[in-house]
């Protein structure tokens, strides 16, 4: 999708058709800049709870509010004219009934400019995906290794070995059947990513799970090095970006200590050069 510019976003149909064509490409974004450098490179860009984590400083995604999604999503959507938009529901904001899950997601679109949502869940949050899509709200479902679900998981572990292989076999089939148009499999053994991919007809998007999934997700501060509080093993750092910026925040300060910035370039004459 890189080389040729669109005249329209990419929609659900479009990410679901890319099954079994080519690797589907996507990133997190929380800001107009980024959503803009990444738009001609992915497929779908997707305004993450992780916001909560790499922007806030929060310690999990628990305290991710419907403001602050809906504020990070208008200022992506901004950026973006080719790649599709996805935004997280966050925690709180649909597990408790499908009305709720309406209300809040019919929300994040109407604000934002999203084309989809994305919500955490399997078999337990079928019912809830198939009353979005029937009401016209396209949805991503992610598993495996849940984060709104730290707490019941015991951490941020490896999901679906041994005997839970089959029940997130399960989750993904009955989300399938619900009617999303693809589902994300986070830290997952990567055989299982692989029999997931190949049981199910919609795109599988990897984190942490298979070469083989349809696509791959990264957080995208993670990918680019600016985010360092932890590294998992599931993410390359293509970039160190925190580190030359740190760089160059402290060679700003020692030149202002030094009195070397500003240079005489940077300040303006009493009066204007005059044309000539
Ligand atoms: O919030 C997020 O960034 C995500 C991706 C890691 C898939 O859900």
């Amino acid at each position: 999708m890189s080389a040729t510019a669109r005249k329209t976003a990419l929609n659900a149909d479009d990410i679901r058709a890319l099954k079994g064509q080519r690797p589907i490409v996507s990133l997190t974004a929380y800001t107009t800049p980024m959503a803009q450098m990444m738009d001609a490179h992915c497929d779908f860009v997707l305004v993450g709870d992780s916001v909560g984590m790499v922007l806030h400083g929060l310690t999990s995604t628990l305290g991710v509010t419907m403001d602050m999604m809906i504020l990070h999503g208008q200022a992506v959507s901004r950026g973006l004219r080719q790649a599709m938009m996805v935004i997280d529901m966050p925690f709180g904001s649909y597990e408790e009934s499908p009305a709720q899950a309406f209300r809040n997601a019919a929300r994040l679109m109407a604000e934002t400019n999203a084309a989809a949502v994305k919500l955490e869940g399997g078999v337990e949050m079928a019912d809830t995906i198939r009353f979005l899509i029937s009401r016209g709200i396209p949805v991503m479902a992610h598993i495996g290794l849940t984060p709104q679900s730290v707490n019941t998981l015991g951490g941020y572990k490896v999901q679906g070995r041994g005997d839970a292989a089959q029940r997130l076999l399960a989750d993904a089939q009955a989300i399938e059947e619900a009617g999303a148009f693809s589902v994300v499999l986070e830290k997952v053994p990567s055989v299982l990513a692989d029999e997931i991919t190949q049981q199910i007809s919609i795109p599988t998007i990897g984190i942490g799970a298979s070469v083989n999934c349809d696509g791959q997700v990264l957080v995208v501060d993670d990918m680019l090095g600016f985010f360092t509080a932890f590294k998992p093993k599931f993410v390359k750092r293509y970039a160190n970006l925190g580190n030359d910026a740190e760089a160059a925040v402290a060679q700003y300060a020692s030149e202002v200590r030094a009195r070397e910035f500003p240079a005489p370039e940077h300040v303006f004459a009493a009066s204007a050069p005059r044309k000539t």
